[in-house]
């Protein structure tokens, strides 16, 4: 994700820099990097790790000369996509002889391979890991005395998604910005311009801000902003006042990170999925796990290890790498895994989950799987993570960082990128390539569905009021939708403090339903699909007992509606991708019976984001 802040205007520019930085941090925080401008030449101070190392190494910066003489600047604080989370890898990058440009970006330059290798060919070296060294090297090459030329030109070769701020040595006091994909906004100071990817940064100096659109490059020189196309065609754009309360800026105008995070999914999961479908071959491209369709038609099975809601996405996983493929899948919680000495070995591709890559019992069982002869690979969301690094290979979710404690758009990358390894699998074996193509297009559908529900979310609020007041709740899903009743259980707990157990819809006829009555709701996974009938049957049952059922169904199914006391709906699609969709609107439907409740949603009691002990 990355935060980035920059700065032109008439007061020093590091410490608007660094509170800035402090404000974005929730953005990333494995590296921090401030360039300034001191009228000469540009300085460059990056420091692995949070923003106040940063600080620590820029000694007394409210002293120091090059920093009080230093009107412009640009700042950067990573979240690492490509290379691991170093100083070398940290932003600001710099550019050309005797680093004259230097630029932060935000986003993933997708063909940026391609483009370092034709810089390579031009005799260019390269000092980090990073895609967005690529950026800076790329602008450089085009500079002849105008940076907005130079910055344009190269823009328009990148694909992928970018924020970006630089500066070049010849032009001092100029600030150029751009963006595609990830958010700029430039606030408009007293004699000064103070540039961010969110609001936050900005609103101790300014309420007045411009939000640049898609391929916008602002010209920024103190007060001055200049807004141009690629092409270099002016263009204006609304001045807006922003009214948040510093508090609310920080979460960007959001109540809760939960819901923040709840609202990214759609651009954290194609994020995920971005460049990992191939259309023409109805297959999926995931170069990270190093395995050839002949390498991966060896093994028998895939086993999947995680922990809490990691392990009820590997569960979709197993259901999906069975459907698709029809090859064998198994979940193990990680703990139980490392303990029980497993039958494991090198027919098994292990694949194991993680949104922090630090869990201490995953990690294990990582490395029980290494010791014991199989293939292990890391489907991981924090780069150069343990998990990540132990294990070798894997695929990196780029769901940006989750901040909230109860995981949420985590879950929903990691199902969406388990689903293309199942179809990667399916396509190594029997399915076909028309097959995989009608996968590969319901998989690319998903961002679009799951904001559809994100678009509900006011109705399912309204939902939500009539379930604060209990104490017990029952889910209940088949097929793929179990292991949705299993995250959907596990949410309401973490945050609602409501008990909640997860059944098959099956199972509940086995003793659960002893329990049933006026006080004890059923959740139901109704949508349509495979065995839903059945589920309808088994709702039937609930409120024959009296038990107030609330169900998760097919947008205009008026059968399933009638069924249910309540109702929450969601888009037609398969179960395996309904699997995401539906999951959505229960992360909302816990977050609104939490928020009744009053409960500490970002930080539920007992829990920690990352469980690094046994
Ligand atoms: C903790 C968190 C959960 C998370 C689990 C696994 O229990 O509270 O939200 O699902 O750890 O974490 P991981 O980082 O390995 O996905």
């Amino acid at each position: 994700m990355c935060g980035i802040v920059a700065y032109s205007g008439v007061r020093a520019a590091s410490p608007i820099l660094l509170q800035g930085l402090r404000k974005l941090e929730y953005r990333g925080y494995d590296s921090a990097g401030i360039a300034i401008h001191d009228g000469a030449k540009i300085q460059i101070f990056k420091q692995e790790g949070k923003v106040s190392n940063l600080v620590d190494t820029l000694g007394d910066y409210k002293t120091d000369p090059t920093h009080l003489n230093a009107h412009a600047g640009i700042a950067h604080t990573r979240w690492a996509t490509h290379g691991p989370p170093t100083t070398k890898n940290a932003h600001p990058h710099p550019a050309g002889e005797g680093g004259r440009i230097a630029l932060v970006h935000n986003g993933i330059i997708e063909n940026y391979r391609g483009l370092k290798a034709r810089l390579e060919a031009d005799g260019r070296v390269f000092l980090s890991d990073t895609d967005s060294e690529v950026l800076a090297q790329l602008v450089d090459s085009y500079y002849d005395g105008n940076l907005f030329e130079a910055l344009s030109s190269a823009l328009k070769e990148v694909e992928g998604t970018f924020g970006v701020a630089c500066m070049c040595e010849d032009e001092p006091g100029k600030l150029l910005v751009a963006r595609r994909g990830s958010p700029i906004v430039i606030g408009l100071g007293d004699g000064e311009t103070i540039v961010a990817s969110d609001a936050s940064a900005i609103i101790k100096h300014t309420r007045q801000a411009i939000y640049l659109d898609d391929n916008d490059v602002a010209v920024i020189e103190g007060d001055q902003v200049d807004i141009r196309t690629l092409d270099a065609v002016p263009v204006q754009r609304d001045l807006a006042s922003i009214d948040w309360s510093a508090d609310a800026a920080e979460k960007g105008g959001f109540e809760h990170y939960m819901l923040k995070e709840i609202y990214e999914q759609p651009e954290a999961i194609r994020n995920a999925i971005r460049g990992r479908v191939n259309l023409d071959r109805g297959t999926a491209v995931l170069s990270g796990l190093g395995l050839s369709p002949r390498e991966l038609v060896q093994f028998q099975r895939l086993l999947i290890v995680g922990c809490g809601t990691s392990l009820n996405a590997g569960l979709v996983g197993e259901y999906a790498v069975e459907d698709f493929a029809a090859m064998l899948g198994e979940v193990e919680q990680a703990a139980e895994f490392r303990y029980r000495n497993p039958i494991v070995g090198s027919k098994d591709l292990v694949v194991a989950i993680s949104q922090s890559g630090e869990t201490a019992d995953t990690l294990a069982a990582v490395r029980e799987a290494i010791d014991k002869g199989s293939m292990v690979a890391g489907l991981v969301n924090v780069v150069g993570s343990t998990i990540a690094r132990e294990a070798g290979r894997g695929i990196y979710l780029h769901a940006g960082p989750e901040i909230s404690v109860a995981s949420t758009k985590a879950f929903t990358c990691q199902v969406s990128v388990l689903l293309l390894v199942a179809l990667k699998l399916a396509r190594g074996r029997r399915m076909s390539r028309e097959e995989g193509l009608r996968i590969s297009q319901e998989v690319l559908r998903v961002p679009e569905l799951v904001q559809q529900v994100i678009d509900t979310n006011d109705a399912i609020a309204k939902v939500a009021e009539a379930f604060t007041d209990y104490e017990h709740m029952f889910y209940i899903g088949r097929g793929y939708m179990f292991p949705v009743a299993l995250e959907g259980a596990l949410k309401i707990k973490e945050i609602s403090y409501i008990h909640a157990e997860a059944y098959n819809a099956a199972e509940l006829k086995h003793g659960p339903i002893a329990l049933l009555d006026e006080n004890m709701p059923v959740v139901a996974l109704m949508n349509k699909g495979p065995g839903q009938e059945k589920t309808v049957g088994n709702v039937e049952e609930c409120r024959a007992r009296k038990a107030p059922v609330l169900g998760v169904i097919t947008e205009g199914d008026e059968e399933a509606r009638a069924a249910c006391d309540f109702t929450i709906e969601i888009p037609a699609c398969p179960h395996y991708t309904a699997t995401i969709v539906a999951t959505v609107a229960l992360q909302l439907f816990s977050y609104h019976v939490a928020r009744l409740r009053g409960c500490s949603i970002d930080q539920p009691r007992n829990l920690a984001k990352s469980v690094t002990v046994e």
